[in-house]
């Protein structure tokens, strides 16, 4: 098993799972990611604190956000990037098993390796053979997504201060999704309560729910009525099991956010949405473009807050 934190020093060795993460350590990321910002605050300052380092991403599962922005990261830390896609791949192929794949990466001469996959990251992880590299979990099936739950509770301390006390709804395929355990872990940690609310056959079980943190709601108006961020979440149609009849025109009827049922937030509520977005199924264009929308912040403060922790893990 790899220890996330290295239990002599207390430091970050690796980003795996947003559970246990000390508050410490978030406020340490805010301060770093914002001290990678330009005077605007709005793009970030170049830099080559990472010269010379090595920064791989092997995605066994498609990304766009998410690869892009730890490229844009890496390279702007002045650090060397290559793009791995393992599903393309001999190892995929000839079925090397994932920690057999990791350690080739890591003795080519890797410092840090970005990874998505279908699975758990976490029980792959326990067979490694490298100590010197670090890992970052990309996103791995509906387990977690820790620098997304990052780069979304730092979006909302960026534009609110902070986020303690806050009500955050989050909306839709709760199941499927490693955003909404990643996010309401993190919005936990720093103090604001977490509501959710979907279709029966997209919510986890009760007792996955309080293990989580996250409050059910009987219906969307529950989850909605004073919330200071609205959550939407992505349908995971390609994790939704065969034997689950997902009536779209029903979740659009139930769950759609829209201009109207934004009302029911707090006056001031802000947006967000991990993307990719289903425009018209989960969210309505008017709300995503919206004054109260964040969905494009989120991904602009996604590299800076992902230069904070690369820097973290190997400055
Ligand atoms: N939010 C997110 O993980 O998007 P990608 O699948 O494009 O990386």
């Amino acid at each position: 098993m790899i220890e996330q934190i290295d239990p002599a020093t207390g430091r970050l060795r690796h980003l795996l799972t947003l559970e246990g993460l000390p508050a410490e350590i978030y406020q340490e990321l805010f301060a770093r990611a914002e001290g990678f910002l330009d005077e605007a605050g709005d793009r970030v300052k170049r830099n080559d604190r990472l010269a010379g380092r090595l920064m791989v991403n092997a995605f066994f599962e498609p990304s766009t956000r998410t690869s892009l922005s730890f490229e844009i990261a890496a390279r702007s830390l002045g650090a060397d990037v290559v793009n791995f896609d393992v599903r393309n791949s001999s190892a995929r192929k000839k079925d090397e098993t994932v920690a057999d794949t990791l350690g080739v990466i890591s003795h080519l001469g890797a410092d840090l390796i970005v990874m998505r996959h279908p699975g758990n990251l976490l029980d792959e992880l326990g067979d490694v053979h490298s100590e010197r590299v670090r890992f970052i979990n990309g996103g791995d099936g509906s387990h977690a997504h820790p620098s997304q739950g990052l780069l979304d509770v730092w979006t909302v301390h960026r534009e609110l201060g902070g986020v303690e006390g806050l009500q955050v709804a989050i909306i839709g395929d709760i199941l499927h999704s490693r955003v909404a355990r990643s996010t309401a872990r993190a919005f936990t940690t720093l103090g604001a309560s977490v509501r959710a609310v979907g279709p029966p056959e997209l919510m986890p079980d009760q007792a996955e729910m309080e293990r989580l943190g996250m409050r059910g709601c009987a219906d969307l108006e529950d989850a909605l009525r004073g919330a200071d961020i609205v959550i939407c979440l992505r349908i995971q149609f390609e994790r939704i099991a065969s034997a689950v009849e997902l009536d779209s025109g029903k979740f659009i009827s139930s769950y759609r956010i829209d201009s109207q049922r934004l009302e029911l937030a707090a006056a001031d509520a802000l947006l967000l949405h991990p993307g990719p977005m289903h425009r018209g199924i989960e969210i309505t264009s008017e709300v995503a473009d919206g004054p109260r929308s964040r969905i494009f912040t989120q991904v602009a403060n996604g590299v800076a807050m992902r230069m904070a922790l690369m820097d973290l893990l190997l400055g």
